[in-house]
């Protein structure tokens, strides 16, 4: 595979200009899967950025993004292709009444099952070639498919082809850049894992998620956003049901902005908890003293990244 980036610090410094933020070590996985042609395997928890960097790195490198969604009960047919049934029936009863084919039986199967009948799935449309170069192949939320699903997918990213018995093998002229991802409802299995690169994506922590509402959110001002970040960062460390992702955090920042704050204050937070907490116990939780509580360890926490700061100049 081509040499896309010359370092880790381009790939980092190129993702930051379509708006993905990532540290050093998820730039690594990036530059060396783009090297060495490996799939990225990335688990997380929610709303923490895993989907988001299939996105970015299509952007990036101008090729086009195919996502294969993964739920339980998911199996290859509708991973990979399908016959449109109804198209073909029609396609018979037409030779039929016209004595289409000659009256050939072979002719009319043969047309019957041409690529014309053929509903493309995500992992055939990845195998064809496309403008720009091989695709992005986004296999997400695998813990929702089923085990066997797996195995099958463990294969069709062996070899990158596909047999359809009608029409032939249909194989990848250069290999998807494939991502995967889990929210680790239950652990995938280690030989998939084996063929990828690993990445666990974390909360990012103060100054990353600072840059996050930079560039995502650029119309929250810097003082707002500061206080968002701390008291996120300090939300994190409670014991919640369901801690804030990125994406909480986004629309938190934006919903203080529709509501016209400029800084964070209790009757604030306690009015748009619904964009930041998405379960009634730690909405409860944090209703009242616990929320001012918070607000004030995230405000001394930015008060000693300021002392620190001047320390430093
Ligand atoms: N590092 C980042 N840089 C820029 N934006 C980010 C970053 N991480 C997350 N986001 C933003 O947060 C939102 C959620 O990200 P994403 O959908 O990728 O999360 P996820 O980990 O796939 O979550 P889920 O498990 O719920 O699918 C997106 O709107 C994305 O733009
Ligand atoms: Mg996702």
């Amino acid at each position: 595979m081509a040499d896309h980036f010359d370092s880790i610090d381009d790939v980092q410094r190129r993702l930051g200009e379509v708006g993905y933020i990532c540290g050093r070590g998820l730039a690594t996985v990036v530059f060396l899967s783009l090297k060495l042609g490996r799939p990225i395997f990335l688990e997380g928890e929610a709303g923490v950025g895993k989907t988001e960097i299939a996105k970015a790195i299509a952007a990036l490198l101008g090729r086009k993004l195919i996502r294969l969604q993964c739920y339980e009960g998911l199996d290859a047919a509708s991973a990979v292709y399908e016959w449109n049934y109804a198209a073909q029936m029609v396609e018979i009863r037409m030779a039929e009444a016209t004595g289409g084919g000659g009256g050939n039986r072979d002719a009319i199967a043969a047309d019957v099952f041409s690529e014309k009948h053929l509903i493309e799935r995500p992992l055939l449309e990845a195998m064809r070639p496309q403008p720009g170069g091989a695709p992005v192949l986004l296999i997400d939320e695998i813990d929702r498919a089923d085990e066997p699903f797996e195995a099958f997918l463990l294969e069709a990213l062996s070899d990158f082809q596909v047999t359809i018995p009608e029409i032939g093998v249909v194989k990848a002229p250069a290999p998807p850049i494939v991502v995967v991802t889990s929210n680790r409802t239950r652990e995938v299995h280690d030989a998939l894992k084996r063929r990828c690169l690993y990445h666990w994506v974390d909360y990012p922590g103060f100054e990353r998620e600072m840059e996050i509402l930079r560039a995502k959110a650029p119309e929250v001002s810097e003082t707002l956003s500061r206080e968002v970040a701390a008291f996120i960062q300090r939300l994190r460390g409670e014991d919640l049901f369901k801690n804030p992702g990125v994406a909480e955090t986004l629309d938190w920042a934006k919903a203080l902005v529709a509501l016209d704050a400029v800084a964070l204050d209790p009757q604030t937070i306690s009015d748009s908890l619904g964009a930041l907490l998405k379960y009634q116990d730690d909405i409860a939780k944090l209703q009242g003293s616990e929320a001012n509580r918070i607000l004030d360890e995230a405000r001394q926490d930015l008060s000693g990244r300021s002392t620190e700061a001047r320390g430093r100049t």
